[in-house]
């Protein structure tokens, strides 16, 4: 099964509040999805692999580390997961960037698929998918279900806040990924939403409705 890490840093759980209030406005809100989306890629890459290269430094040769292993890809859940990106690549400038873009219908709350364009090596890729928002988990399980019908295999899920029940469906559907959130939220509403959540994570980033 998946495992479910919390990221308790006292700055990502600061800035997690002001993102909670309804009173703080679009440019301060995408300003801190972007400021946790770079504080969470410094936890989330915790455990990537180094090797040891020799360099001279301006006194001596030195035996030191540089990152090795898989090259990474960052895939944003349209559109809500745009906001998440450049601060993960603050961290990985190399990183490529795919694409999957699903709504949620609201009636139904299953998610829509209608645009997926991922890098070309994908077999040999790390994926780290971004959304800041989990909750039926629907839209999660079928973004991961679009990447691994093109060949990944190795991904990590990444969002701000999960409902419980968002979290139990990708551990189900997806027990290969581990997923990495701010914080775990109580439930969901009658219309699918979070609660207490942030409210609807894409009219928020961008200033819509
Ligand atoms: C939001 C959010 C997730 C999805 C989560 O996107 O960004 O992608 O809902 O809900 P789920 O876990 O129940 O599927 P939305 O469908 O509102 O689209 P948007 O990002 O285009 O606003
Ligand atoms: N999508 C959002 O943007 N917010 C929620 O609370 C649930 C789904």
């Amino acid at each position: 099964m998946g495992k479910v890490y919390v990221f308790d840093h006292p700055l990502i759980q600061h800035k997690l509040t002001y993102i909670r209030d309804k009173n703080t406005g679009t440019k301060e809100f995408r300003e801190l999805v972007d400021e946790v989306g770079t504080l969470m890629a410094f936890e989330i890459t915790r455990d990537m692999p180094l090797e040891e290269i020799e360099i001279d430094t301006p006194i001596q040769k030195a035996k030191t580390k540089v990152l090795s292993g898989k090259k990474l890809a960052i895939v944003p859940i349209l559109r809500a997961g745009l906001g998440m990106v450049e601060g993960v690549l603050k961290l990985i400038p190399a990183a490529k960037v795919g694409h999957v873009g699903l709504y949620r219908d609201p009636q139904t709350l299953k998610p829509v698929e209608y645009y997926v364009k991922l890098p070309a090596d994908v077999e040999e890729r790390e994926f780290i998918v971004v959304d800041p928002m989990l909750a039926t988990g629907g839209s999660a399980v079928e973004a991961i279900n679009a990447l691994k019908k093109r060949g990944a295999k190795n991904i990590k899920f990444m969002c701000l806040v999960a409902a419980p029940v968002g979290v139990e469906a990708m551990q189900e559907a997806h027990p290969d990924v581990d997923i990495y959130i701010a914080a775990l939220d109580e439930k969901l509403n009658d219309h699918g939403y979070i609660v207490p959540g942030l409210g609807d994570a894409g009219d928020r980033l961008f200033g819509t409705k």
